[in-house]
This record gives C-alpha cells, sequence and structure tokens, in this order.
C-alpha cells in the first residue's frame, strides 16, 4: 500500500500551483464516462489518465488481479456464511469518479490532510477526483445498510514512476461489522460499548483515539475481539494465497478512519513487503452512515502487489499488457493454479537524461515531481519504465537551480530503437519547455 493516507496530520499540505495542465485555457469543461465536469484551477488530470478508465483489469479473463481477485473473493464466501449464503456482498463496478466528500470528508480526513493534495491526487475539479482509495465508497454502502461487503476496483494516485509504482492501481476495500449478540454470542455480560456511551444518542460521546488500545467508546474486549478476528481473517487470507510457509508480521499504523490500525508485511525475496492497511472504523463513521449499536472492521489491499508476488511478474506495468503471450499464462479455470510468470522475451533498455534550469521562482525543492513525472508519461506513454532524479544543482554564482533526471524506455513487446527513442525523448524535452518553462541544458 503506498503511503497516502497513513500520515498523521501533523504537517499541513503545501499545494503547488500546478502549471501543468494538458486542458487547453478556453476549454472549461472535462467530459469523462459521457458526462461533462466543469474544471478549475484544481484540475489536473491527463487524457492518458483518462485513456486508463473503464479498462477494469480486475474484471478481465485472463488478467492475473482478476485472479488475484477471484481468490480474495472465493476465500472470504467460503469463510464467512450466513444460513448457507455468502455474508460478504461484493462490489466490483463503482465508477472511480467520487466526491472529495466521498474520499476524504466522510472518512474524517481533516482539511489540511497531506493525502488531499493536488500533487498526489488526480483532481477533475475541486469537489471531484478519480478515487485515490476504495474507502471513498466505505460511507455510502454502510449507508445503504449494508454490513459486511468488498470494494473492488482502480484506484489513482500520482506517483513516481518505476517497476512497482503506476498511477493506476487496484485495491480490495472492506468492512466486517458485527453486532453485540454477533460479536460475544448469548453471552449478555460482555458489551461493545462503554456505560457513558447511550446508543440512542451517539452524537452526545466524544469519542477520543488517544488510547493506543482502543477507541475510548469502545470496551477493552470487543476492541480486542475484533482484532483478533481482524488478523486472523486476514492472515487466513494470506495463508490461503500464499501458503502456510509465508512469513508476516504486524505494524502499527495510522488511519484518520479507523483506530487501532496495523499494516501487514509479508517476507518477499528476503524484504518486508506491505500488502495491506487495517484497523478498526471510527464509531463516527458507523454513527454517521447509520448503525450506531454495532462495531465494525476493515481493511484495503493492493492487488497487484500480491499478482506481482503470487506470480513473481517483474514489471507493475505488464498487468495493462494486451500480449496474448502473457495474457494466455493466467488463462486459467482454476484459481488456485499455481502460475508463475515466464518473460515471453526482455527486450533491451534505453538511458536518455534530461537537465533543465528552472525558472527563476522554482528552487529544486519546490519544483512538483509527480507534475513532471506525469507530463513524461503523457508525451513517452507505456514505454517509459522509470524515470529517477539523477541530480540537483545550484549554480555558485548565478544561484540559478537545475535538475537532472534519467528516463529509461523499454518496450514490453519489441526492441526499441535508440533514434525512436531520441524522438520522444526530443518531445519530451519541448513539452517541458513549454509547460514548465525551464531551459533545457
Ligand atoms: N485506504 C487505505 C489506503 O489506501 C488502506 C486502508 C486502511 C483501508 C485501513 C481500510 C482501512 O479500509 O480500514 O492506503
Amino acid at each position: 500500500m503506498r503511503k497516502l493516507f497513513n500520515t498523521q496530520p501533523i504537517f499541513s499540505a503545501v499545494l503547488f500551483r500546478c502549471k501543468y495542465s494538458t486542458a487547453p485555457k478556453s476549454v472549461a469543461t472535462v467530459r469523462l464516462n459521457n458526462k461533462d465536469f466543469i474544471s478549475d484551477d484544481y484540475t489536473n488530470i491527463t487524457p492518458k489518465i483518462i485513456s486508463y478508465l473503464n479498462r477494469n483489469l480486475h474484471l478481465q479473463k485472463g488478467n492475473p488481479l482478476s485472479l488475484v481477485r477471484q481468490c480474495i473473493v472465493k476465500y472470504f464466501y467460503s469463510s464467512f456464511t450466513h444460513r448457507g449464503h455468502p455474508a460478504f456482498s461484493v462490489y466490483d463496478n463503482l465508477s472511480p469518479i467520487v466526491t472529495a466528500k466521498q474520499n476524504f470528508d466522510d472518512l474524517l480526513i481533516p482539511a489540511d490532510h497531506p493525502s488531499r493534495a493536488k500533487s498526489d491526487c488526480y483532481y477533475i475539479n475541486k469537489d471531484v477526483l478519480l478515487r485515490a482509495h476504495m474507502t471513498a465508497h466505505q460511507m455510502e454502502l454502510l449507508r445503504s445498510g449494508l454490513d459486511n461487503f468488498l470494494m473492488i476496483g482502480d484506484v489513482y494516485r500520482r506517483d513516481e514512476i518505476d517497476s512497482t509504482h503506476f498511477p493506476v492501481f487496484h485495491q480490495v476495500d472492506a468492512v466486517r461489522s458485527q453486532s453485540s449478540k454477533e460479536l460475544f454470542g448469548e453471552d449478555q455480560d460482555l458489551k461493545i460499548f462503554e456505560p457513558t456511551y447511550d446508543i440512542e444518542n451517539p452524537h452526545n460521546f466524544k469519542n477520543s483515539i488517544s488510547d493506543p488500545m482502543k477507541q475510548s467508546c469502545h470496551t477493552l474486549e470487543a476492541s480486542k475481539l475484533m482484532e483478533t478476528q481482524l488478523k486472523t481473517h486476514l492472515l487466513g487470507l494470506v495463508y490461503y494465497l500464499f501458503g502456510d510457509d509465508i512469513e508476516h508480521r504486524w505494524v502499527d499504523a495510522y488511519f484518520p478512519f479507523t483506530h487501532p490500525s496495523w499494516e501487514l508485511e509479508i517476507l518477499y525475496e528476503g524484504k518486508w513487503m506491505e500488502v495491506l492497511g487495517c484497523g478498526i472504523v471510527r464509531n463516527e463513521i458507523l454513527v454517521n452512515a447509520g448503525p450506531s449499536n454495532s462495531i465494525a472492521y476493515a481493511f484495503g489491499l493492493g492487488l497487484e502487489r500480491l499478482a506481482m508476488a503470487l506470480y513473481k511478474i517483474p514489471d507493475i506495468r505488464l498487468m495493462w499488457s494486451t500480449d496474448s503471450g502473457f495474457l494466455a499464462q493466467f488463462n486459467t479455470d482454476n484459481i488456485q493454479d499455481k502460475i508463475t510468470y515466464k518473460p515471453v522475451s526482455v527486450y533491451p533498455q534505453c538511458t536518455n537524461d534530461i537537465s533543465f534550469w528552472l525558472p527563476s521562482n522554482v528552487t529544486t525543492d519546490s519544483f512538483v515531481n509527480n507534475d513532471f513525472y506525469d507530463l513524461v508519461r503523457d508525451i513517452g506513454g507505456d514505454i517509459i519504465e522509470q524515470v529517477s532524479l539523477k541530480d540537483k544543482f545550484i549554480h555558485p554564482k548565478s544561484k540559478k537551480h537545475s535538475l537532472c533526471y534519467s528516463i529509461v524506455y523499454r518496450h514490453l513487446e519489441r526492441t526499441l530503437k535508440q533514434e525512436e527513442v531520441n524522438q520522444v525523448h526530443k518531445k519530451i524535452e519541448q513539452a517541458v519547455t513549454d509547460s514548465f518553462n525551464v531551459v533545457i541544458r
């Protein structure tokens, strides 16, 4: 899971004015899924990003993400039943266009939280964005009366470019709620809530998260029992996917919408890899959505990471491949088949550097890397494998600031010619000059 929501709101977001916008100045709307949205100075969604909408890789037969999705759904369907029916309902077709209220406010994410920054999200305008996490739908589904559900879909975050990061990825997010009877059975002595919390007047209670063990409205036994269930269920899922030998560790975490919160890491190729975030849902969210007499856990996990580890897929861009040599490897009717990805063939990379002087009002620290990455991807498309900052430099005399990035180009299905790369690179230089007012060195 990428660090976006698991930061405490200590620092307020620095919202850099984004010079780079592909929308012509005269056009005041953005058309998405046959709907027009009025653009404003928050609009930073690009044509490249728009082209990923509606691809629905998680539902596409033969895509590894779809296989992992089916495994996860099967695990939850078979582990939890209610009178012979699955206890979880699954939503895998919710529109990724959400309001800032859904993505942030409903989840108690403060107005100045860094995850709202324009440099991290794809805004359609100030009030509407491409969801940055599937948790954005938690409130609406709770409000519609559901208590156990999975939400699966594509999420969008502005980020660096390398083999494990892509601006679109997929998440499974879930909520499991328990009433007192479901949690403690017939044992009437055990309670979900402290006596000072009045189920009839939940808004009168000032819920606090200062105790690291639990929210102040919950009893220790309810919170601990939910924590045990949450951890057992998620560990069960990891064992189901990877087998019993997989090593794991729980790490304390912070999310504005849960308390307490944790992340689960698994040992993959000798390194700890974070695969999910989870916690006990903040009671304020349940109360705002309706139920004031239950306790719930929630979690969100990233499908790409799991698929890459499960099938040993070395590059996240492969998930988007339409190459039949790739898709055929995952085209199985038995979702539990042990599949190991075999490279169709590996084509060579080309690396070109780009260096430029920044305009006098921009420093190497205030320059928004994500604006640059988006522009590079917009011009270069899917042949961009990696962009990394190589050097920062301040001229001793002129005090001008300069940046140098390496751009690695590689086509996944054929060898790129250096000339062809040079042409794309020239276009990127031109676009960077035009958009950021820099001077190529
Ligand atoms: N939405 C979080 C993210 O994308 C992950 C997450 C954490 C989801 C805790 C949850 C949760 O539902 O309870 O980083």
